[in-house]
């Protein structure tokens, strides 16, 4: 279930040509289970019209802070009293520009300054042409917002309606939903550095050719999105998937097990927590041809020698920060059979203090898994479940398990 369930969102229209994306926005939130109450400024009926905005909203659309509909005559109170936040998605230069003067010509701006700013954040989803983003009273405008206490999400990088290309996009909105599914998750590992494999690996044998697994990367970047909803700096180092980078998660792909032991060899110094979700290839061709192995005729095969790989997680578990307890360190292990048998041997033989088992033919490319988490107190099964849901549980699970290492530490304990 998404965080943003059973909350009350004031959706704010301002004008421009991004207006076409709000549609789809609101048909993003409410199928989040969010109710969402839609306002437009009078230049975003130029764009999209309320009965469109009415239609995947599930709700009447308010335009005028002179609409008759309310008794008391005042939109601009009674919609903020029982929102959870409101968010303006497009929101234009000139209304930026009126909320760091704090204008109330228009509903949408009135609704922002009379609203509890104690319990109705403001989130802003700027949109506009890449000149007047970049223009300083559009940074002034919006720096002075912010320290109003306004929560600027970005803007998007790409090419734009005007046919140029920079920054000032809309976000998309599945990417405003995440912001606003982040906004609304406890800061369970706030400030903490976060690094995690996920994917397979991709062992070349020649430069068409490699050997590689089913593993789709889904559970190591749902670890990485919830990791990063829970305030944690989150580095994502990913064999070849075919994923979207979660927001605001640093990505780096590499292809060969060899690359991530690099990647992770430079990224995991001052991590606090490593996940080992990826599927790395035990072997490589001894081997990688520079040109591509032509048939000969002979109609023998060619003959491959292979080397194995390192094996990350354990060099990473081996290493001193690891073993000060400084770095937790935490495996997966996909099984085919006597899961927690064999979980039980990896965790030991990894020397981690936390090994996930799943099952892998019933995981690899899943959007759900099954999960069973062993240390050394012994294995607890956690039911099927979507992947998103088993990262905010294991996030979770982590915050816990950090929280009672650094108790144990100041007491002496260790970690
Ligand atoms: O492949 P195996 O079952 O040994 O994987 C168990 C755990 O070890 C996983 O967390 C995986 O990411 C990690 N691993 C690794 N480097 C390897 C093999 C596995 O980090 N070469």
């Amino acid at each position: 279930m998404s965080v943003l369930s059973g909350k009350h969102i004031i959706l704010g229209l301002s004008g421009g040509v991004a207006c076409y994306k709000a549609a789809e926005l609101a048909r993003l939130l409410t199928k989040a289970g969010a109710a969402v109450q839609v306002v437009m400024s009078e230049a975003a009926e130029h764009f999209i019209t309320p009965t469109t905005m009415q239609a995947v909203s599930g709700r009447a659309v308010y335009t005028s802070q002179w609409d008759g509909r309310e008794a008391n005559a005042m939109p601009h109170i009674n919609l903020s009293r029982e929102a959870d936040v409101m968010l303006i998605a497009p929101c234009s230069a000139d209304f930026i520009a009126q909320l760091a003067q704090g204008r109330c010509t228009e509903l949408l701006g009135l609704l922002c300054v009379a609203r509890p700013m104690d319990k109705v954040p403001l989130l802003l989803a700027p949109a506009m042409n890449r000149e007047m983003w970049a223009h300083p009273a559009t940074q002034r405008n919006l720096a002075q917002a912010v320290a109003d206490g306004a929560v600027s999400l970005g803007v998007g990088c790409g090419a734009q309606a005007c046919g140029e290309t920079g920054d000032g996009r809309m976000l998309e909105p599945a990417e405003i939903v995440q912001e606003l599914e982040a906004f609304f998750t406890p800061k369970l590992l706030g400030g903490e550095r976060v690094l995690i494999t996920a994917g397979p690996t991709f062992e070349a044998i020649d430069p068409v050719r490699g050997i590689t697994n089913r593993s789709s990367g889904k559970m190591g970047f749902a670890l990485a999105l919830a990791a990063r909803e829970a305030g944690a700096e989150v580095t994502l180092v990913a064999g070849p998937v075919a994923l979207p980078t979660p927001r605001g998660v640093t990505r780096i792909d590499v292809q060969s097990a060899q690359d991530m032991l690099r990647a992770v060899e430079h990224h995991v110094r001052d991590a606090r927590v490593f996940i080992a979700t990826a599927a790395v290839a035990d072997w490589r061709p001894a081997t990688a041809a520079a040109h591509k192995i032509k048939k000969d005729g002979s109609g023998r095969a060619p003959q491959l020698s292979f080397l194995e790989n390192p094996d990350i997680l354990a060099t990473v578990a081996a290493s001193e920060r690891a073993r000060r307890g400084e770095l937790y360190c935490v495996g997966f292990a996909a099984e085919s059979d006597r899961l927690a048998e064999h979980a039980k041997a990896k965790r030991e033989r990894k020397g981690v203090p936390l090994l996930v088992g799943n099952v892998g033919p019933a995981t690899f490319g899943q959007d759900d898994n099954a999960l069973l988490l062993v240390d050394e107190t012994g294995t607890r099964e956690w039911p099927r479940a979507s992947k998103r849901e088993l990262g905010r549980q294991l996030v979770a699970e982590l915050s816990r398990r950090l929280a009672a290492a650094r108790a144990s530490a100041t007491t002496g304990g260790g970690a």
